[in-house]
């Protein structure tokens, strides 16, 4: 697990985490269509979109309907050159199939949730913030972070817990949790922090990391089904790739990156994809200083054969 708090693994419209590599790999200024799968503040699309030929268009997809409409203002220099959707990028191929288009030159993915959506205590992402047990991306989703911790068994809350935030504690933290939510429903983000804390021993409450981290980080990935978008959105992409077009990914825990080097490889195996980072590139020292939301990225760049 990275070392870093979940505040710390967020990006700032002004700041588009590692945008030079992502420049200088995918190269938007040579493409004809490119597809930011992560929209966010429109950052990245906006550095792609100075580079971008006239005759190019880039299509920008976010499940976050706010997000979408932050963006939209922050690009509105380059009305009439984008496409804005409301998706999931695991559905990407409905989405280009409605727009009509057959291959894409790029497609990048910059994974997780942005500062926006973090600093909002409304969206509930913040243990740093009260707020309501949310951590819906999308906020048209059934599946909340209350509907998970108010209702799935110790069983079921210890597996999201150790699965998806490889939380040594899994078993005490639901145990208490389940033990908590009998007096009364655990409804905001502080609650949930209070109900962590307690279950670990003062020596463990200290740790490098907020001793709610883990937790946090499990049930967004959980409520999001985070993991499986990734698999999907990745394996679709290639799919609609254009010779020697390009997908780049920046993940920000071990989770997101396992998922994304297996896939590449096997693509590679198969004749599929060139790897263009054999490793992963991480931001340099000046940038970790500059803006700690890029201190745990990791960018992967694969090239379609
Ligand atoms: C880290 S932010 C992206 C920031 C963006 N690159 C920028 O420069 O402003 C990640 C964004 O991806 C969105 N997102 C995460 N998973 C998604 C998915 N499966 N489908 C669509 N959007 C997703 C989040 O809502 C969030 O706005």
């Amino acid at each position: 697990m990275p070392n870093c708090t979940l505040e710390t693994m967020t990006k700032t419209y002004h700041y588009p985490v590692m945008y030079r590599e992502i420049i200088k790999l995918l190269e938007p200024a040579k493409r004809k269509v490119v597809v930011d799968c992560t929209l966010g503040m429109g950052g990245h699309a906006g550095k792609c979109l100075e580079l971008m030929g006239q005759d190019s268009h880039l299509i920008g997809i976010d499940r976050d309907q706010e997000s979408l409409e932050r963006a939209r203002n922050n690009l509105k220099d380059f009305n009439g050159r984008f496409t804005l959707v409301k998706g999931d990028f695991a559905q990407v191929s409905r989405i280009l199939d409605q727009l009509g288009l057959k291959q894409v030159d790029v497609f990048l993915f910059d994974l997780g949730i942005s500062t926006y959506q973090l600093n909002d205590p409304q969206r509930g992402f913040s243990f740093l913030k009260e707020g309501p047990l949310d951590m819906r991306m999308d906020q048209d989703a059934f599946v909340s972070a209350y509907d998970l911790v108010n209702n799935l068994s110790e069983e079921e809350l210890t597996v999201i817990f150790r699965k998806f935030g490889e939380e040594r504690y899994a078993r005490k933290i639901a145990q208490r949790l389940v033990a908590a939510r009998r007096n009364e429903p655990i409804v905001t983000t502080t609650q949930l922090t209070r109900v962590i804390i307690s279950a670990l021993s003062v020596k463990f409450q200290h740790g490098r990391i907020h001793p709610a981290t883990r937790v946090f980080q499990s049930l967004r990935i959980a409520v999001n089904r985070e993991l499986e978008s990734l698999r999907e959105g990745i394996k679709t992409a290639v799919g609609y790739l254009s010779p020697g077009g390009r997908i780049g990914v920046i993940s920000f825990h071990s989770l997101e990156d396992r998922i994304v080097k297996h896939t590449f490889r096997d693509y590679r195996s198969q004749g599929v994809l060139a790897l263009i980072t054999k490793k992963p590139l991480v931001p340099g020292d000046s940038e970790k200083e500059e803006n700690m939301a890029s201190r745990s990225a990791k960018l992967r760049v694969a090239e379609k054969i």
